[in-house]
C-alpha cells in the first residue's frame, strides 16, 4: 500500500520523506488554513520535495469554475493531482480535467455509488473518508471493502485512497482490505511504529546488556 501524508506542514513531510515513507501528499483547504501558508507557494514546495502525487483542492462549487481552478493548480508542478469534491459538478470537472491528462482525486466520498460514479468519470483516485463515517457511527471499512469489490468486478483502475485515517487500526484495516493508498496525518504514521511489547522487550535487553559490562563501540 502506498502512503500519502495528509498535511501541508513541510517539515513533517520532509522528515517522513527522508525515511522513504512518502509516496505522495494530500492537502485540503482546512490543512492549508492550518499551515498559514499561501496555497500556490506551499503546494509548489511540497511538490518539489516529493516524488509522487500531491493533491491540491479546488474551492469553487460550479463545474466551469472548478475546471479553471484545477487547470491553474495543475500548472504548479507535473505531480499535482487536482482534488475535486464528489458532487455532480465535481464529477463534470473530473471528466474534463482527467481528459486533459491531469491526475484527479475525487474527495469527500461516503458511498460506494459515489465511488462508482467517480471511476466512470475518470478519477485517478477516489477518497472515501473513513474517520468521518466512524464519527457518525457508520463503518468506514465496509465502504472500502465495497469499493474494492466493485472496482475489481469491473476492472476500474481508479485507485482507492483511504482518507480521514485517524488511528493505527484504520491504517492496518485499510491495508488488509486492499486500499491502494492511505493518506494519514504524520502522527498516525509515527504511531504505527509503536508497540508496548517492543518497548518492554527493549528495556529487558538493555538491562541484561548492562550486566555484561560489554561495549560494541
Ligand atoms: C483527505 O484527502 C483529507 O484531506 C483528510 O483525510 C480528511 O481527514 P479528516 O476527516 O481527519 O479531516
Amino acid at each position: 500500500m502506498k502512503f500519502f501524508v495528509d498535511t501541508a506542514e513541510v517539515d513533517q513531510i520532509a522528515e517522513l520523506n527522508e525515511l522513504g515513507m512518502v509516496d505522495g501528499v494530500t492537502t485540503n483547504p482546512s490543512l492549508i488554513m492550518k499551515s498559514g501558508r499561501d496555497i500556490l507557494e506551499v503546494t509548489k514546495e511540497i511538490a518539489a520535495m516529493v516524488d509522487g502525487p500531491v493533491s491540491a483542492e479546488v474551492v469553487a462549487i460550479e463545474a466551469d469554475a472548478m475546471i479553471e481552478e484545477g487547470r491553474k493548480l495543475a500548472t504548479i508542478a507535473d505531480n499535482i493531482a487536482v482534488k475535486v469534491p464528489l458532487t455532480w459538478d465535481g464529477l463534470k470537472a473530473c471528466k474534463v480535467l482527467s481528459g486533459e491528462g491531469n491526475m484527479v482525486n475525487v474527495t469527500l466520498c461516503f458511498s460506494a455509488n459515489q465511488a462508482l460514479l467517480a471511476a466512470k468519470a475518470g478519477a485517478t483516485f477516489i477518497s472515501p473518508f473513513i474517520g468521518r463515517l466512524d464519527d457518525i457511527n457508520l463503518d468506514g471499512m465496509e465502504l472500502i471493502a465495497d469499493i474494492r469489490t466493485i472496482y475489481d468486478n469491473f476492472g476500474f483502475d481508479t485507485q482507492i485512497l483511504a482518507a480521514s485515517i485517524r488511528n493505527v487500526n484504520h491504517a492496518c484495516d485499510a491495508a488488509r482490505i486492499g486500499a491502494d493508498v492511505m493518506t494519514a496525518p504524520p502522527d498516525v504514521i509515527h504511531k504505527m511504529a509503536a508497540h508496548p511489547l517492543t518497548d518492554k522487550g527493549l528495556d529487558a535487553f538493555l538491562s541484561d546488556w548492562e550486566k555484561t559490562g560489554q561495549k560494541i563501540l
